[in-house]
């Protein structure tokens, strides 16, 4: 197995000044689970014959691999100052530990670097990397705008939401899987087949988050618990909860939207109203469901080992606890 930690050990960020690259080494040194470089590496391995490691193929995926994961990085700069949130692996986030001002241009730099990653991409191959990448990086700026227009919104239907998780979410796992297919030299009918496999594990992977920002063990997640609910984030858990609860119910959980200034209080009464509506298992179920579409995606392609371990990625994912 290709070790990407070792190549993002290697990236160099000994670099002036201080102020701007440090808080970049801090947050890649932070690890996380590096879910879509690894997809990429496996997605380029799945589509070779027999699923031998071709070392070419794999050197040759490696520049996107890292462009993806540093750009995620760079998203969960940003992502923490629009959503205000103190902690992320077990850390305190770079608004906090430095300030708004750092986490926007190490943010920024890091978006660059992303791109001097790519653009080490087989030059024969990086035109068609560029425009799927690009396409990428502006759904999820689009479903950043939607996460946050939703907080202020109380009418989000469970379609929009899903909406709003593809672009945020999704389509980074789905783009990782298809540039890794196409760079290894997948056929068109398998880079689709990798696209919708991501897709729909990162519909599974959001709902899970959601969850997570609920049920989840702080130590584990390593994010702070009850974000979201401070937040009035239109999450699968809030949106299916306003759509099953009865009149008395609802108007309860209305009441703690509005509540702004008791964020302890809110986040256990929101809380134990999930509890009583089950919504968590709500979620489990739809999860399922995506876990499912993405299994059957795997039926396109040849049967090798890296298939064999998108499989049980795709189970691990949805019983994931960080
Ligand atoms: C966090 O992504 C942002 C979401 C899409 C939920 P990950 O859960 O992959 O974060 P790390 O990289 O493992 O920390
Ligand atoms: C993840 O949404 C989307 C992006 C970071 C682009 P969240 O806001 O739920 O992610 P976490 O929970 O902060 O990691
Ligand atoms: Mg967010
Ligand atoms: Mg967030
Ligand atoms: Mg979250």
């Amino acid at each position: 197995m290709i070790d990407i930690n070792k190549a993002i050990e290697a990236l160099d960020w000994n670099k002036e000044p201080k102020g701007l690259y440090e808080p970049i080494a801090y947050t890649l040194a932070s690890g996380g689970k590096r879910i879509r470089p690894t997809l990429a590496l496996i997605a380029a391995q799945s589509v070779m014959n027999g699923g031998l490691i071709n070392g070419d193929a794999i050197e040759q995926t490696m520049p996107a691999a890292l462009a993806l994961e540093v750009f995620h990085n760079f998203t969960l700069l940003h992502d923490d100052v629009m959503d205000k949130a103190a902690m992320r692996r077990g850390r305190e986030t770079v608004h906090v530990k430095w300030n708004e001002n750092t986490a926007i241009l190490s943010g920024d730099q890091m978006l660059i670097e992303a791109y001097k990653l790519l653009s080490n991409v087989p030059a024969d191959k990086l035109p068609q990397v560029l425009k799927w990448f690009n396409e990428m990086a502006t759904g999820i700026c689009e479903g950043q705008q939607m996460d946050m227009d939703f907080e202020h919104m109380s009418r989000v239907s469970i379609a929009d939401y899903m909406t709003m998780i593809e672009k945020k979410t999704s389509v980074l796992l789905a783009y990782a899987m298809k540039i890794g297919g196409y760079i290894a030299g997948g056929t068109p009918e398998q880079q689709e087949a990798l696209y919708q496999f991501g897709l729909h594990i990162g519909l599974a992977f959001q709902i899970q988050d959601d969850i997570l920002d609920v049920y989840g063990d702080p130590k584990t997640f390593g994010k702070a618990i009850g974000g979201d609910i401070c937040a009035n984030k239109k999450t699968f858990l809030l949106l299916t909860a306003l759509e099953t609860a009865d009149a008395d119910t609802k108007a309860e959980l209305l009441q703690w939207l509005i509540a702004t200034d008791r964020n302890e209080e809110k986040i256990a009464g929101v809380t134990e109203l999930y509890n009583r509506l089950e919504v968590r298992e709500a979620g489990e179920s739809v999860m399922e469901e995506h876990t499912s579409l993405a299994l059957a995606q795997l039926d396109k392609l040849p049967q090798n080992e890296a298939t064999e371990t998108l499989r049980r990625l795709a189970e691990q994912l949805a019983t994931r606890k960080k």
